[in-house]
């Protein structure tokens, strides 16, 4: 029966080799994820997601190859959403599934690390070996070095360091007006951050995801849930405890027509790629009953308990971006990070995607 006991030896591998060729201290945590959406959902995908969170806009500009909003919430990453102008997307054979063709330029394309010293990150891990989409750009106010695409996730890493003001739009962009209403509904101010992502991988590359993801960051592994009778693993890594956290989900056994879980079944229809974005968010009862009032759609009702140490949810797919929101609160002392009962209802729930 599957283990995790040859991911585990080559986690520690990972660790060492990072300690030894110099990372540490290095790279911190999520600046910000990128979402890239069809030129004509990229209004309604901003609206919705400062409507669905308290994220709010701080920026709009464009440039050459695209259009782009950065949303901001305090003490949490921020998100990028963009849409391209160019005819060419690299990303595009990610998108191309079943049920994800229809929007063929949408998906989580970026993670964001900071980094403290760009240069001296760049020249360690291109000597060490790793894929870098040409070399550190120069923005003026911050430096940004993009990864190649992660096979695996079809999704790339970036690091940047910020000298000045953290903006995003540079010398060479156009500063556009912000255009975007702001929601009405107060509730919305019990969503304080963001707390992790969690992406689909195929059965097969859930190792190697995991492990290239550690190799570019400092981000460690820390455990999976395994849920057998769905065929499907969860696994987190993390940096620190109460940092966003990236979460990797994947089949036990790879897709078979008919017989697999709701994992697999997800992958086989939209690609593997980011399926939620998990919001921290306090009263959530009653937020969840909130949104329900304004007719917002769920896959489930809250799961978990109070007893448990934490309550969850799952709203349908965005139809601007195919991320799904996830709500969550873990309560007082709750020292775990998910609960294996929560995990097995959230991922049966996808079953309806
Ligand atoms: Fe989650």
């Amino acid at each position: 029966m599957r283990n995790d006991r040859e991911l585990l030896k080559n986690v520690e591998e990972i660790k060492t080799g990072r300690v030894k060729r110099g990372l540490e201290g290095l790279v911190g945590g999520l600046r910000a994820l990128v979402i890239s959406v069809e030129k004509e959902n990229l209004r309604d995908a901003v609206y919705e997601m400062s409507d669905m969170t308290s994220y709010f806009v701080s920026e709009h500009y464009k440039n050459n190859e695209g259009e782009y909003y950065i949303l901001k919430l305090k003490d949490s990453a921020d998100i990028i959403i963009k849409a391209s102008f160019e005819s060419e997307n690299k990303y595009l054979l990610y998108n191309d599934n079943p049920k994800s063709s229809k929007l063929i330029n949408t998906r989580v394309e970026q993670f964001i690390f900071d980094v403290s010293d760009i240069e001296k990150y760049y020249e360690i891990q291109r000597s060490y070996g790793l894929n870098f989409d040409g070399a550190i750009e120069n923005k003026g106010n911050y430096k940004i070095l993009s990864s190649k695409i992660d096979e695996s996730l079809g999704v790339s890493y970036a690091f940047v360091e910020f000298e000045g003001a953290l903006r995003y739009s540079s010398k060479d962009d156009i500063d556009m007006e912000i255009d975007i209403p702001i929601s009405n509904r107060t509730y919305l101010k019990n969503v304080i951050k963001l707390d992790h992502t969690a992406s689909r991988v195929k059965a097969k590359d859930r190792d190697k995801a995991i492990l290239k993801f550690m190799d570019y960051t400092e981000y460690n592994f820390e455990f999976s849930i395994y849920v057998r009778n769905l065929n499907s693993i969860t696994n987190v890594a993390r940096l620190k405890k109460g940092e966003f956290a990236m979460v990797f989900t994947s089949g036990i056994e790879e897709y078979k027509e008919g017989e697999s879980g709701p994992t697999e079944k997800f992958i086989h229809n939209y690609g593997t790629r980011v399926h939620h974005m998990a919001f921290q968010t306090e009263n959530i009862d009653t937020f969840f009953e909130s949104l329900k009032k304004d007719g917002v759609e769920f896959l489930v009702d809250l799961v978990g308990s109070e007893e448990e140490g934490l309550k969850q949810t799952f709203t349908i797919q965005s139809p601007y971006t195919m991320i799904v929101n996830e709500y969550i609160h873990r309560y007082g002392d709750f020292s775990g990070f998910f609960t294996k009962s929560n995990v097995e209802m959230l991922t049966r729930s996808t079953e309806k995607q």
